[in-house]
């Protein structure tokens, strides 16, 4: 039995039916039962449970025979953050699945290291190391930025204002890939036992900055939503006047920055070539999926 937490997220709504199509028995872990009606079925349980809680986790892995972690702490309901879910939930998950003897799967991004500027990718190559030492199989499968994420951020206030936001200058090339490339991943690496002790990184065909996400975005929705750009001057200011009280808002102004400042770049051809099955998803396709 595989055992999916972060099942009802972005890229686990997609990796869960993968799975049960190809008659695999899942369970979801979810904080929140029903944010995971729409996936429950004859071969999907879904059970009650929080990474952060090491006892919800150990029940939730009772049977498992391996375990992937789709979650995170970067943002999202319930007061999480990198700290409490990618560094201390992962460590509950393997200590978990250390215990059942399962194998782990775990879903981390490229770029992950201890020194990155991004909090979450501090937290992420703490989980890395921990699953390396913890004497299971694993396996870690790395991603770039997910079309549907960012698509779905810059876009939230286009029904109501018709504008579409820009963080920082907008003009820094990053690596996008869709989380259906990454779900056809991840649901190989539960699957394969060869792909044990085995890093994949994957990223989308190409790299685009905020401002040609924009145009895309512009052109697919067939109406000229105006571009606006949060200032790299207005995300420092939000970053620092919300630390205290709006802790996730001011992590997601410094990614902003790191995104608009750092490299982002990525180039997955090598996975891409080991695995040529995987799905291409470009980035009109993944705006038309969700602006439609
Ligand atoms: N989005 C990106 O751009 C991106 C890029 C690279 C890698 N990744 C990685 O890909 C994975 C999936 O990301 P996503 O964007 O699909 O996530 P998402 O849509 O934001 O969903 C977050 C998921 O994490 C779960 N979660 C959060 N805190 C939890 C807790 N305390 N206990 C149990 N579950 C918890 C949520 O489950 P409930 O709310 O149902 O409890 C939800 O399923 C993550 O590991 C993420 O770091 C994402």
């Amino acid at each position: 039995m595989i055992v999916v937490a972060g099942g009802t997220g972005t890229l686990g709504t997609r990796l869960v039916p993968r799975l049960s199509a190809q008659g695999q028995a899942v369970r979801l872990l979810t904080r929140e039962p029903a944010r995971a009606q729409h996936l429950a079925g004859p071969r999907v349980d879904v059970v009650r449970g929080d990474v952060r809680d090491p006892r919800s986790v150990a029940e939730a892995l009772d049977g498992a025979s391996t375990v992937i972690s789709a979650v995170h702490g970067f943002a999202g309901p319930g007061g999480v953050s990198p700290a409490s879910v990618d560094r201390a939930g992962n460590a509950h998950l393997i200590a978990a699945a250390a215990h059942v003897g399962a194998a782990f799967v775990l879903v981390s991004v490229v770029g992950a290291s201890p020194a990155h500027p991004i909090e979450i990718f501090r937290a992420k190559h703490a989980a890395e190391e921990m699953l390396r030492a913890s004497g299971i199989p694993w396996t870690i499968v790395r991603a770039t930025a997910f079309m549907e994420t960012w698509a779905e951020i810059m876009s939230r206030p286009l029904q109501a204002s018709g504008k579409i936001l820009v963080f920082g200058r907008g003009d820094n090339p990053i690596n996008f890939v869709s989380a259906t490339d990454v779900a056809a991943l991840a649901g190989r690496a539960v699957t394969d036992p060869s792909l044990r002790g085995q890093v994949l990184e994957l990223g989308g065909p190409g790299n685009l900055t905020f401002n040609q996400l924009a145009a895309m975005m512009q052109e697919v929705a067939g109406r000229r939503g105006a571009v606006r750009h949060i200032a790299r001057s207005t995300l420092h200011t939000m970053a620092w006047l919300t630390a205290a009280i709006k802790p996730a808002l001011a992590r997601q102004a410094r990614a902003a920055l790191v995104m608009d400042t750092h490299d982002m770049t990525f180039d997955s051809s090598a996975t891409r070539r080991a695995f040529p099955d995987l799905p291409h998803t470009d980035m009109p396709s993944a705006l038309k999926e969700l602006l439609s």
